[in-house]
């Protein structure tokens, strides 16, 4: 079974959906270990409360990002970590750190990539004005919100939505979305082709 890590700095409501996910069987996977830059993020209680093993390791405690993401390092070969997923981790991966991985971090986004990159992927899609917006989950390469996608789900903004039920509506989303990349990437189901995933029947 693929051994799993979730780099998480906030909340962590990706993180409960993912661990959900495990224990029903959806992702016949092992989650062992939480990655984690914040010491006050839920994702740390979320974590305990499942009996994660929490490797809580932040930047300021390293004179360099190199050094920083050595310890990160460290820890997913401790585990023997095959898939990194990232969930609300707010810190961009060196160059060095994606092609040593290369094609096995995931990440997930608050909207229709390559439209509102950035922190603020929900806010900024309210702000402007859009119809409709979403969620993606593609894998991590060298850029901020970039890299090869493998799944979207696109949510409806309605004249009588705020902000705060747009938000409501996207983490819903986002927490089906992510446990079904998660699964496909599992099963081996992705394939990357000139920068595109093609995702294969079961069993195919
Ligand atoms: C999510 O909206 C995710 O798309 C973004 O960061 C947020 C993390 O939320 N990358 P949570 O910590 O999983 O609740």
């Amino acid at each position: 079974m693929t051994n799993i890590a979730v780099l998480a700095s906030g909340r962590g409501s990706n993180f409960s959906a993912i661990i959900r996910a495990v224990k029903r069987g959806l992702i016949k996977a092992n989650l062992l270990l939480l990655v984690c830059d914040n010491p006050k993020a839920g994702a740390i209680e979320k974590a305990k409360r499942s009996g994660i093993r929490i490797a809580l390791v932040e930047r300021k405690d390293f004179s360099s990002k190199i050094e920083f993401e050595k310890k990160i390092i460290q820890h997913l070969e401790e585990c023997n970590i095959e898939l990194i997923v990232m969930a609300g981790f707010m810190r961009l991966l060196s160059p060095d750190f994606v092609s040593r991985y290369k094609g096995r971090i995931l990440n997930i986004h608050p909207a229709l990539l390559p439209s509102f990159k950035g922190v603020e992927g929900i806010k900024d899609a309210f702000n402007c004005g859009v119809k409709v917006t979403g969620v993606t989950v593609h894998f991590v390469d060298e850029e901020m919100d970039h890299g090869p996608i493998i799944l979207q789900k696109a949510v409806k903004i309605e004249g009588s939505d705020t902000l705060e039920s747009l938000e409501e509506k996207i983490h819903k989303t986002e927490h089906l979305l992510y446990p079904q990349a998660i699964k496909l990437f599992i099963e081996g189901r992705l394939k990357i082709e000139e920068r595109k995933v093609k995702v294969s029947n079961p069993g195919g």
